[in-house]
């Protein structure tokens, strides 16, 4: 079993499909994860489930890998304290994970923006335009730029799940600069289009960094390591001046419009 544990887990669901089946019972989700280089030991330890669960997932997959063995269940090591259901992230990781929240507010708020979608008027087109700068502003620049050129630094930047995160930041930007083109055309529908794809992508990649990737490389970085990053972030926050009240205002207006539409 130690052999597996060392092995990223898209090579063991490859070749012993059930395995995927066993980590789906415990919403573990990386059969469908398109980057699946995390180790099976990682990802017994970055889900932290309780105990007792967590030696029963272990049986099982052994189990799935050997059927015919019976084996011995190595203790996977875990670097952080254990926090059964919700992960405890160090202070610049839990900065980012927090500046996640306005994001997944904007994003939730996509779906009715494109239903009431208005180019033709002076007022819907700037609704758009404090949409697309709340996403070039807020989410890339002040974001996207923390992790791209601070974050990342500390890892291999050539490896498939860092490659993804660059990729799914650059795929963003695409579509910022198509929702412009379309705003200038007044063409509604590919600014729906386009907006509604912005969604999809950002809901998924938030996701995989709140929950794979940020606990992954907080198991990975020394207490030096967490007190240098910080003090980046606040240096490039400062750099950057973003003003967030600004956005947090934006998405506060519009979740009361939107509400008193329903009412
Ligand atoms: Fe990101
Ligand atoms: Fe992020």
């Amino acid at each position: 079993m130690d052999e597996y544990l060392n092995k990223g887990i898209k090579e063991i669901i490859e070749k012993f499909p059930a395995v995927e089946d066993v980590l789906n019972d415990y919403d573990i989700g990386c059969g469908p994860c398109n980057v699946g280089i995390c180790l099976l030991k990682d990802i017994v330890a970055i889900h932290r489930l309780p105990e007792d669960q967590e030696q029963q997932l272990m049986a099982r997959i052994a189990k799935a890998i050997r059927p015919d063995q019976d084996i011995k269940i190595p203790k996977i090591e875990k670097k952080a304290a254990a926090q059964p259901e919700e992960f405890k992230y160090s202070p610049p990781m839990k900065k980012l994970v927090d500046e996640h929240i306005l994001i997944k507010r904007w994003i939730a708020l996509i779906p009715e923006v494109v239903k009431n979608l208005d180019l033709e008027s002076e007022k819907g087109r700037r609704l758009i335009l404090d949409g697309i700068d709340m996403i070039r502003s807020y989410a890339d620049k002040f974001h996207h730029a923390k992790e791209e050129d601070i974050l990342f630094k500390y890892f291999d930047e050539n490896s498939d799940i860092l490659k993804v995160m660059h990729e799914d930041h650059t795929h963003a930007r695409s579509l910022v600069k198509e929702m412009l083109d379309a705003l200038e055309k007044r063409d509604p529908k590919t600014i729906a289009k386009n907006l509604m794809a912005y969604r999809e992508l950002l809901t998924e990649h938030i996701r995989k960094e709140d929950e794979i990737l940020y606990p992954w490389m907080d198991n990975q970085l020394s207490t030096h390591q967490v007190g240098e990053l910080f003090s980046k972030f606040d240096e490039a926050d400062q750099q950057i001046s973003v003003s967030t009240d600004k956005y947090e205002n934006f998405i506060d207006r519009l979740e009361k419009k939107f509400k008193n539409q329903e009412g």
